[in-house]
């Protein structure tokens, strides 16, 4: 880490991303960007780039923390990463997900914890899984004030019972229900639907039934915005690439390559080199010695 004084950003200021920015990008029929983050310098730099929402997404617990899913993942774990994304980015919208368990044992648990995003993490919004059975939840916490992103189709904190990370939506009932719920989750008063791993075409005929912008993640073009997990989108993560997934760097080479090369420079004796020392007028370093010598 260096310790030279911060380079402030020049990045011209952009205006706040709200919820209202983004229905607006819809009614415009402008695409909305949505990456994932989890902490200061990843978030600096997307907000810098101009994306529209940053999403602290509880894939936290796999791309951050190595947990095969997400269901070990807390809330403490969350409202961490959250601080340290909110240090970073000023004018993205950011939404904090509500970790498995936060939000299904009762309503009043539900609201509490959606509070604690916003109040102690400075969080604008959360996210929640679920269809029609979290519709309680969802009222209640849109009643307080809380801006809420709903989250169908494949649904990791389900895995359990959906049978594994595998797309939703196929056949026509379990489509008829997909859509069900849309309209439900947008009649609770989500302010906007992630739509992920379902077939493009549903995608795209549920966004042009809801006022509310959808985020899609594998659910096509025909989405009012995109949404990825950052790590597969930077090839960071290693352990698998879904096929939705479009690889914009490969970080992790970049990171092994990086860290062979300072090996072998230190084993080598090539690091540290001279412009990286610290330096000592010798008058100063004469002083010292002759202090030693003379037991002052
Ligand atoms: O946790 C997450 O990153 C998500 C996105 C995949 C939408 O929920």
């Amino acid at each position: 880490m260096s310790t030279q004084a911060p380079v402030l950003s020049t990045a011209t200021e952009r205006k706040k991303v709200t919820t209202q920015t983004l229905r607006r990008k819809k009614q415009r029929g402008e695409v909305i960007s949505m990456l994932t983050a989890y902490d200061y310098p990843t978030a600096l730099a997307m907000d810098q780039a101009g994306i529209d929402v940053i999403l602290v997404g509880d894939s936290l617990g796999m791309v951050v923390l190595g947990y095969p899913n997400t269901l070990p993942v807390t809330m403490e774990d969350m409202l961490h990463h959250c601080r340290a994304v909110a240090r970073g980015a000023k004018a993205a919208l950011l939404v904090g997900d509500m970790p498995f368990m936060s939000y299904q044992v009762s309503t009043q648990e539900a609201v509490r914890n959606a509070g604690r995003f916003l109040q102690e993490a400075g969080m604008d919004a959360v996210k929640l899984e679920g269809g029609s059975e979290r519709i309680g939840a969802i009222t209640a916490i849109v009643s307080t004030g809380i801006p809420v992103m709903g989250h169908i189709g494949l649904t990791p904190q389900s895995i359990n019972q959906i049978g594994g990370f595998r797309p939703q939506g196929r056949d026509g009932a379990a489509a008829r229900r997909l859509l069900e719920d849309a309209l439900r989750l947008q009649d609770a008063g989500c302010f906007s639907l992630v739509l992920e791993s379902i077939p493009s075409r549903l995608a795209t005929y549920i966004s042009q039934q809801l006022e509310m912008p959808t985020l899609g993640i594998g659910a096509g073009p025909g989405c009012d915005g995109q949404v990825l997990v950052t790590h597969d989108l930077l090839g960071l993560f290693d352990r698998f690439t879904p096929k939705f997934v479009k690889k914009y760097a490969d970080l992790n080479g970049e990171m092994r390559r990086a860290f062979s090369e300072y090996i072998t420079d230190v084993e080598g004796h090539a690091f540290p080199a001279a412009e990286h020392e610290v330096e000592m007028p010798d008058e100063e370093w004469q002083a010292f010695l002759e202090g030693i010598e003379s037991g002052e």
